[in-house]
């Protein structure tokens, strides 16, 4: 009987496979019901006592060495049967993360939107300009502070060239290349030396919009605004007028909305005056239209821009302008269902 045991012992570390299939039929030849080692643990009742002791031992070595041959070969066989590279593929494939659209794209997206609705193209042009579109064609001044250092980044001086403060110098050249009707807005980056906080940024994001045509009055512009409010920040939104001034306008406005925090009764986002200043607006001067060579008792036109950061901030109640250019992934995961 020890020669069996023997025997047993040397085709169990003999034994190779590289088939799941085989490994389980040499498990079930050796440990099954009517297996080997199963049957030598019956035999094991009539060996004499003498002979029990070296009987079992044996008995006990082979039946672990059949134990640690299946664990053996099922671990290497479980990588290999697997695949060519050692993956499962019978696993459940791992979910690709799906990105979100950062709020300034959100937002913007919106603003397009809402304006392509009423008619508008849109216009990009970049972002290294001269003088000429963004400060001399809009009608400022020579000595006019925008102009200062402090405000703009220059690039070279004489000729200047800078990076440009607002997108109106879009629409400028819009005006310079196209007839009217023109009704087109233009978003992008902007740039101006600011110190940079809370509540402002050395670059942020415009939509500036422009409409020039016959008999183009105010009250288009008031309409116009006041259907972009009700759809970007709710129906029930209401819009104010206050005058103000601009070089490139005339009359100038800034236009309020109803706080979007407390509709208009009162509190902390709106320091409690019930208004949020969300734009600056006006007529076109007709000293603009002349400088791209638009006759200006012919045609007339509004225009207007808006921050798009500050929309975004308002809209989403963001308390830190900061926030939309760290691109912390924990911060950009919250608008992932943000409308
Ligand atoms: N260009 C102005 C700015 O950057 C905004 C504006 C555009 C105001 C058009 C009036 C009309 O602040």
């Amino acid at each position: 009987m020890l020669n069996k045991i023997k025997k047993l012992q040397s085709e169990v570390e003999d034994f190779r496979t590289n088939n799941l299939e085989e490994l389980d039929q040499f498990r079930i030849k050796m440990l099954g019901k009517k297996g080997e080692v199963t049957l030598l643990f019956g035999e094991f009742k009539q060996v004499p006592a003498e002979l029990k002791r070296d009987f079992g031992q044996a008995i006990n070595v082979l039946k672990n060495s059949v134990q640690d041959k299946i664990k053996t070969l099922f671990s290497e066989l479980k990588t290999v049967d697997s695949g060519p590279s050692g993956q499962d593929l019978t696993a459940p494939g791992e979910p690709s993360p799906l990105g979100t659209r950062h709020p300034i794209s959100l937002v913007r997206n919106q603003i397009i939107d809402i304006f392509k609705r009423l008619g508008f193209n849109v216009s990009i042009g970049p972002e290294i300009e001269d003088d000429w579109h963004v400060f001399s064609a809009l009608n400022f001044p020579p000595e006019h502070p925008a102009r200062d250092m402090q405000d703009t980044f220059f690039i070279n001086q004489d000729p200047d060239i800078l990076l440009r403060t607002h997108t109106s110098s879009v629409q400028v050249r819009v005006m310079e290349n196209e007839k009217p009707p023109i009704r087109t807005i233009s978003p992008g980056r902007v740039f101006r030396n600011e110190a940079i906080s809370a509540r402002s940024h050395c670059i942020f994001h415009q939509v500036e919009g422009l409409y020039i045509d016959k008999n183009v009055s105010f009250a288009d512009l008031k309409q116009t605004l006041q259907f972009f409010a009700k759809e970007i920040f709710g129906p029930s939104t209401d819009i104010r007028l206050r005058p103000s001034y601009f070089p490139f306008t005339e009359p100038s406005a800034e236009m309020d909305i109803s706080c979007s925090l407390c509709n208009g009764k009162g509190c902390n986002l709106c320091k409690y005056t019930g208004w949020l200043e969300i734009l600056g607006c006006g007529m076109v001067d007709p000293n603009v239209l002349e400088s791209v060579g638009i006759d200006s008792h012919e045609y007339t036109g509004f225009a207007f821009g808006m921050g798009i950061e500050r929309i975004a901030l308002l809209k989403y109640n963001i308390k830190d302008i900061r926030l939309l250019f760290e691109n912390d992934v924990r911060f950009l995961e919250q608008f992932q269902n943000a409308q």
